[in-house]
């Protein structure tokens, strides 16, 4: 229904504001128009009742609007030419590194001289670790954020970001920064004042007298690190109150139930669209509603605050997609990317925690059936979404997936988790492995996993024990990890220093501000001696190097790649390959992944099962050709191994 109210109040923002006749501003204007009903309805059900609705849903439009006054000519222009593209962010094109600047290349100004390494292993999307101020020493890696718009000063400034922001840009790379939304700092201007007993702020947190709240909620919240920060609640006792801190005590939930905190926070928002962020990381979004009651994780309340942003964000800075760094089991995963009226419209990416983890699951058991389980959760992924895939990043691995794909894959789940700890926490009879468990709950006796991507291969232990047959199995291991996450479907993301094998990095244990969090032994420290080895042929980062270059340049020519709900499971009669048909029109790729230790055979009867049978095949990979054979002849695929298989006719 047309409501008057809410466009009038627009008409006079926009009036307010100058919004004029020129392209930009009747885009946005037109943008703002056609979201406007939505944005309301979001909002309102959020905050219909609550007594400052109207003044914050003015200072939500406003907020919009000067934001959109504050874009810069280049910006607006590049909007336009993604909008012109479509989906750009399904491409096959790109590919993405994370990466710590600090440990990466001392600051953000070292960055823009790394430009060319990136290019050179086929790199054109870089997410950046969180920079904004963060107390050392209680930092959560740059996830405690003391103040959102300040750049710290370890890496640098904020002009630093923009002109390399400028430099990606002209050079066809895309950057990706994150917001911190559950949570501030305890040093946050927000918290200070809080803990100064200014009512106004104490608002924007959720805090008690005492513990009778406090208590209630506990009854039903799992806590997230267990180890290092158990319990939901801190005393401040500059202010004689306990306050939410669901990560570490130093962290503090922002309530979200106040709308000045969303307004404040979508400032924040499009503040980084401004600066030319492609993709905006939304970090723990799972966590931003809570409710007594509740686990206060995954609630409808979080989705809609996720979709009001989304709406706000392509009002004022379309060309900015959203990642929601949601990592939840197979089934919830998928609300982020909205349901009912808002399928698409909310998240654009979220992390295929699931298949991360069940790569890992079938590399140590040599057995793909617990992946294939999960994939009819995996493929409900609405098209025009994407996934952010990888292998290792700089957070725990969690084998969050659901126990009945265990079970249809005829094992005991708390066995079978039970052996995945082990094995890579290197405790597993034969297991090369060299990780550790992280966020151990004595209660529940659930945990995670650390530890580097080649650690977690057996690299370590093989250059330990000085052995070159380990050493190989190790590279195939990372490699065959890799490849299947570059070929899944979706925005594949490497982690810095997986690039070229980085082992493990044990000198947290040395320094208290690290040593009660072993995520940061898969955070290493780069030393470009190491990294220059790519130059030297046969050096172990060279291999891995090399192979990393040739899977980025296969992907890019490859556009049946790209993620547009194009992914077909195979059944491939072999327990311990992973097969999968990428589809474009009449292209496709055929692609299959051997997840044990030993050669495994595939029968030609698996590609003949999907559409026309291909006579001819083209490994991508080992640069060969096969003719299709006939039912009960086989394709070889070596240990470790993988083939990339696109159909071709004679
Ligand atoms: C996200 C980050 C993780 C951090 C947490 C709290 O999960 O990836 O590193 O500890 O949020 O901000």
């Amino acid at each position: 229904m047309y409501d008057y109210i809410l466009h009038q109040q627009i008409k006079a923002t926009l009036i307010k504001f100058k919004i004029g006749k020129e392209e930009d501003d009747l885009s946005f204007y037109s943008r703002l128009i056609s979201n406007a009903s939505a944005i309301k309805s979001l909002f309102d059900e959020l905050y219909q009742y609550h007594p400052k609705a109207t003044e914050q849903f003015d200072g939500l439009i406003d907020t919009l609007t000067a934001a959109h006054k504050k874009r810069t000519a280049v910006l607006h222009k590049k909007d336009a030419a993604k909008a012109a593209k479509g989906l750009w962010f399904l491409s096959n094109e790109i590919t993405g590194m994370s990466l710590y600047v600090d440990n990466f290349c001392d600051n953000i100004s070292n960055l823009g001289g790394k430009l060319d390494y990136f290019k050179k292993l086929g790199v054109n999307f870089l997410h950046l670790m969180p920079l904004f101020e963060s107390p050392a020493g209680e930092s959560d890696g740059g996830y405690a954020v003391s103040n959102f718009r300040k750049i710290d000063s370890r890496f640098g400034t904020l002009d630093d970001l923009k002109k390399v922001q400028q430099k990606m840009s002209a050079e066809d790379m895309y950057l990706m920064i994150d917001i911190v939304l559950n949570h501030t700092s305890h040093q946050h201007e927000w918290a200070l004042k809080a803990k100064q007993g200014e009512k106004k702020y104490q608002d924007y947190f959720y805090m008690y007298d005492d513990r009778s709240i406090p208590d209630t909620f506990e009854q039903t919240m799992p806590e997230v690190f267990p180890e290092a920060a158990p319990g939901n609640f801190t005393f401040i006792p500059e202010c004689g109150k306990w306050v939410m801190t669901v990560f570490h005590k130093y962290q503090w939930d922002l309530n979200f139930s106040n709308p000045a905190v969303l307004v404040e926070m979508l400032d924040v928002i499009l503040f980084y669209a401004n600066l030319g962020v492609d993709v905006l990381r939304i970090d723990a979004p799972a966590f931003i509603w809570k409710q007594i009651g509740t686990t206060c994780q995954n609630l409808p309340r979080a989705h809609t605050i996720l979709r009001l942003l989304k709406q706000c964000v392509q009002v004022a800075s379309p060309g900015m997609a959203l990642l929601g760094e949601a990592i939840v089991a197979p089934k919830e995963i998928m609300n982020y990317f909205g349901t009912s009226n808002f399928i698409a419209k909310e998240c654009d990416f979220a992390y295929n925690a699931t298949q991360m983890a069940l790569q890992w699951d079938a590399l140590a058991t040599g057995d793909t059936r617990v992946m294939l389980a999960a994939q009819h959760e995996l493929l409900k992924k609405p098209y025009g979404t994407s996934w952010i895939t990888y292998t290792r990043c700089h957070d725990d691995i969690g084998l969050g997936y659901d126990d009945y794909m265990i079970q249809q894959a005829s094992f005991n789940p708390y066995q079978h988790r039970g052996y995945l700890k082990d094995f890579y926490s290197g405790n597993a009879v034969g297991s090369t492995a060299m990780g550790a468990l992280f966020a151990v709950n004595p209660k529940t006796q659930d945990a995670r996993i650390s530890g580097t991507l080649a650690s977690l291969c057996g690299l370590e232990k093989a250059i330990i024990n000085n052995n070159e047959a380990e050493i190989n199995t190790a590279i195939n291991r990372i490699i065959v990890m890799q490849a299947c996450t570059f070929f899944i479907g979706g925005l594949p993301m490497l982690f810095y220093g997986d690039e070229v094998g980085y082992t493990n990095d044990y000198s947290y244990l040395d320094n208290s501000a690290k040593s009660y969090d072993n995520r940061w032994m898969h955070r290493p420290v780069i030393d470009w001696d190491k990294n220059n080895n790519i130059d030297t042929e046969g050096s172990i980062e060279e291999r891995i190097f090399s192979a990393l270059q040739l899977l980025n340049s296969i992907r890019k020519k490859l556009p049946m790649v790209a993620d547009y709900s194009n992914l077909t499971w195979l059944s491939p009669y072999n327990i311990h390959v992973a097969g999968f048909l990428r589809q474009l029109d009449e292209q496709r790729l055929f692609c299959f992944f051997n997840f044990k230790n030993e050669v495994a055979y595939v029968d030609w009867q698996v590609v003949k099962e999907k559409g026309n049978p291909p006579a001819l095949l083209f490994d991508h990979w080992q640069k060969r050709e096969y003719i299709v054979g006939r039912d009960k002849e086989y394709l070889i695929v070596e240990p470790y191994s993988f083939c990339l298989l696109e159909a071709r006719q004679r």
